[in-house]
């Protein structure tokens, strides 16, 4: 079983947000602000593929030509906590299990990424930082998307897996009665988030009862995690 992420007394989190080549940049692009926003975080190491800015570009319309714009142009906003490395910087802190982190997320995460790290295979910063994730016992989420799976995506996942990872592929919910796109992207990023010991209080939580049976929608309690 991966660790949970420590607890420090006071200490904030350091988590790495891996962004690969697969589609569903607007979950990267969430996972940003909410991490941004959470006051639990102190640090996120932001890494993103090749193919990852080809996606942003394509999906979220970012001009990825200006390197360092990149962390604000994806949270929308500032980004005090975020460091930005280049997935060519094998030498980065976080190629180390040497530097403390406390988990790492990977969204989207390309069927490519999840092959090279089923197999150990660190051939860019985000695979070593994952390999680091999986040999250090800390947690690696792997929000992997695409369809249909292949047998090779299939096996891929049960290795990973087996080796430490959270297999937590991009099927959002609909029992929460998403009323935009935004909605259904945030729920699933507060599922993530709960997964790597962050729960976020925006998070619907099934009772047995749907939302217009409870007499409110979770839509009237959107507060962004603060504590
Ligand atoms: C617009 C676009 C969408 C893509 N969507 C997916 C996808 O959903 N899942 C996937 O596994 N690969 C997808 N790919 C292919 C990957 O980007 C490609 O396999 C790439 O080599 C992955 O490299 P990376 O893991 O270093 O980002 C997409 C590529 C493009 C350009």
């Amino acid at each position: 079983m991966p660790a949970m992420p420590r607890t420090r007394g006071s200490e904030k989190q350091s988590i790495v947000l891996g962004v690969t080549g697969a589609s569903g940049a607007i979950f990267a692009r969430r996972m940003r602000q909410m991490l941004e926003a959470d006051t639990r975080v102190g640090k996120i190491h932001l890494v993103i593929s090749g193919s990852g800015l080809k996606v942003l570009r394509e999906e979220l319309a970012i001009d990825v030509a200006k390197s360092a714009e990149i962390p604000a142009l994806l949270a929308a906003g500032r980004t005090p906590k975020t460091a930005y490395l280049l997935d060519s910087d094998v030498g980065a802190s976080i190629a180390s299990g040497s530097y403390r982190v406390d988990g790492m997320v990977i969204i989207p995460c390309s069927t490519g990424c999840l092959a090279q790290v089923a197999h150990g295979i660190s051939s860019t910063l985000i695979e070593r930082a994952a390999d680091v994730c999986l040999k250090e016992g800390r947690k690696l989420i792997l929000a992997i998307r695409d369809a249909p799976f292949s047998r090779v995506h299939l096996e891929n996942m049960l290795r990973a897996q087996a080796a430490g990872a959270d297999i937590f592929p991009i099927i959002p919910a609909f029992y929460h009665r998403p009323q935009s796109i935004d909605d259904l992207v945030t729920q699933f990023c507060c599922r993530v988030l709960a997964h790597l010991g962050l729960e976020q209080r925006q998070q619907f939580r099934w009772s047995g009862e749907s939302p217009s049976r409870r007499g409110k929608t979770h839509h009237q309690d959107t507060e962004t995690q603060r504590d």
